[in-house]
């Protein structure tokens, strides 16, 4: 099939390698000359497992092709995959500013019928909106279009995990055609019958694939209404890990025996600092306002975006609580994506906690092995370190933001020895209580048991003294 992509962010890369990678031949354009210039030279602009060797075997293999020229993109392909970005606006509403230039864009160029499928996630009826706007922007020329909604479940970080081994693929049509122009593109994935080039000696979970056919209108739905529900899955665990510290219980007892409940479920209920990225904030602030314009109660999904903000707060309540006075510490951060194996920081709960420190008057250091470079460029005044080590020596707090699993297995007995004062405030609950409190650590989670010595607010020395302090730095 002859498959082109518009939009080239972690989407539409990981989509048209990994439909390059099945056979297809692809064509990915952008509206962003400097990135497609970039992607043509090899180098790939966003940091995603596998996604750097995927590109560039596929483009040698030339099923896999890069332009800037976004009219000679639309005449290559048959089928046309929407990957645009659709930003939060002001409102909370999605800005669809760049799926309308799409569709002029196609209906300009396009010689021959198309078929249009979004990829973006946009709120219900969007597709509508979408075949009208084709309609009329195209003019007297007859070429013919069908629209359908092929929404993505891809998670940064394990992408290409997701797109070769999804739990469903939805696609929303309008004509029995439409279906199997999508299933022929997807069969190989629907029958396990493609050579994954993440498990070269056979994939775990090789399994057929439900294709799961609906109206546009309804996998429209799906995505915003799946990305809701794992945001309020979160927000509800972050709620109970709140109770759990009134009432003295433990949230990881509490959300393991939740999550046997197979009606439940133990994905999405660890509690911290809650969710960011650029997916779950906007699409549940885009949800609300659907539901809005609609009429319908959008209550609990105001609440899950409420409780959310608040995380940051009750973070810092624990740094107030740890550090007693910020001014003049070293604070060493851990993690700076807003989630592992990622370079992504949009929406990072990282930045509003790096804004406090810095505005509360502490030194900050950081280490994120993927995150660091993007970050700079926002706060340059942080000084980002190669090692979390050296972020822990002589620091007088650490602060866990990113739930990475490299900082679960640190030598942690090492960093004790390193730090100037063994704090450590674990925004994602991803170590252990215990063997942190008998290393000697003064540590924080949320909704953890009170095993730490937490003091209450009390003169400085005093405070310190209590909870092992080694080396105290007088004020200068
Ligand atoms: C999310 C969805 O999980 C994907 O299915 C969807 O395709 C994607 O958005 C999208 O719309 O494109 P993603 O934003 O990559 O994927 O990240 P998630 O894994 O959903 O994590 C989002 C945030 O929730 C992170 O900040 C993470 O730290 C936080 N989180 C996750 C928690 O605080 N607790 C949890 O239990 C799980």
């Amino acid at each position: 099939m002859r498959i082109t992509l518009i939009g080239c962010g972690y989407v539409g890369l990981v989509t048209g390698a990994c439909f390059a990678e099945l056979g297809h031949e692809v064509v990915c354009t952008d509206s962003d000359r400097e990135r497609i210039a970039k992607l043509k030279a090899g180098s790939v602009p966003i940091y995603e497992p596998y996604l750097d060797n995927l590109l560039s075997a596929n483009c040698r293999a030339r099923r896999l092709s890069f332009t800037d020229d976004a009219g000679e993109a639309v005449r290559a392909g048959d089928i046309i995959f929407i990957c645009v970005g659709t930003p939060p606006l002001e409102t909370g509403d999605a800005d669809l500013s760049a799926i309308d230039s799409v569709a002029r864009l196609i209906a300009l160029e396009a010689q021959t019928p198309k078929l249009v499928v979004e990829k973006s996630t946009v709120p219900a009826q969007t597709g509508q909106q979408l075949k009208r706007a084709l309609g009329l922007y195209r003019g007297g020329n007859g070429v013919q279009f069908r629209v359908a909604s092929n929404p993505e479940f891809l998670r940064e970080g394990t992408a290409v995990q997701d797109f070769l081994h999804p739990d469903r693929i939805v696609v929303g049509v309008e004509d029995q055609g439409t279906e199997s122009v999508l299933r022929e593109i997807y069969r190989p994935i629907l029958e396990g019958k493609f050579r994954c080039p993440m498990h070269t000696t056979g994939c775990l979970d090789a399994r057929s694939v439900e294709l799961v056919i609906t109206t546009i209108n309804s996998a429209e739905l799906i995505k915003h209404a799946s990305n809701s529900f794992l945001a309020m899955k979160i927000s509800y665990a972050n709620v109970i890990a709140d109770l759990c510290e009134k009432v003295d219980a433990d949230i990881h007892e509490v959300t393991r025996a939740m999550g046997m409940d197979p009606r439940i479920g133990a994905a999405f209920l660890n509690a911290g600092l809650g969710f960011g990225g650029y997916c779950l904030p906007k699409d549940v602030q885009a949800f609300i306002r659907l539901a809005e314009r609609c009429g319908v109660d959008a209550g609990l999904l105001r609440e899950i975006e409420r409780v959310n903000k608040r995380r940051v707060d009750q973070f810092f309540e624990k740094v107030g609580q740890g550090l007693w006075v910020v001014k003049g510490k070293r604070v060493g951060l851990l993690g700076l994506a807003f989630k592992p194996n990622t370079d992504d920081i949009r929406f990072a709960p990282s930045l509003e906690v790096v804004r406090r420190l810095i505005a509360d008057g502490a030194q900050v250091c950081a280490y994120d092995e993927q995150a660091m470079g993007k970050f700079s460029a926002v706060f340059p005044e942080v000084v980002c370190q190669q090692s979390p080590y050296e972020v822990a020596d002589g620091a007088d707090a650490l602060l866990v933001l990113t739930e990475s699993p490299e900082f679960s297995q640190l030598d942690w007995g090492r960093i004790y020895k390193m730090m100037a004062r063994p704090l450590v405030i674990d925004g994602r609950n991803l170590l252990d209580p215990a063997s942190m409190n008998e290393i000697g650590f003064e540590y924080y989670g949320f909704g953890c048991r009170r095993q730490s010595s937490a003091p209450t607010p009390m003169p400085a020395y005093a405070a310190e003294a209590d909870v092992g302090v080694r080396q105290v730095s007088l004020p200068s």
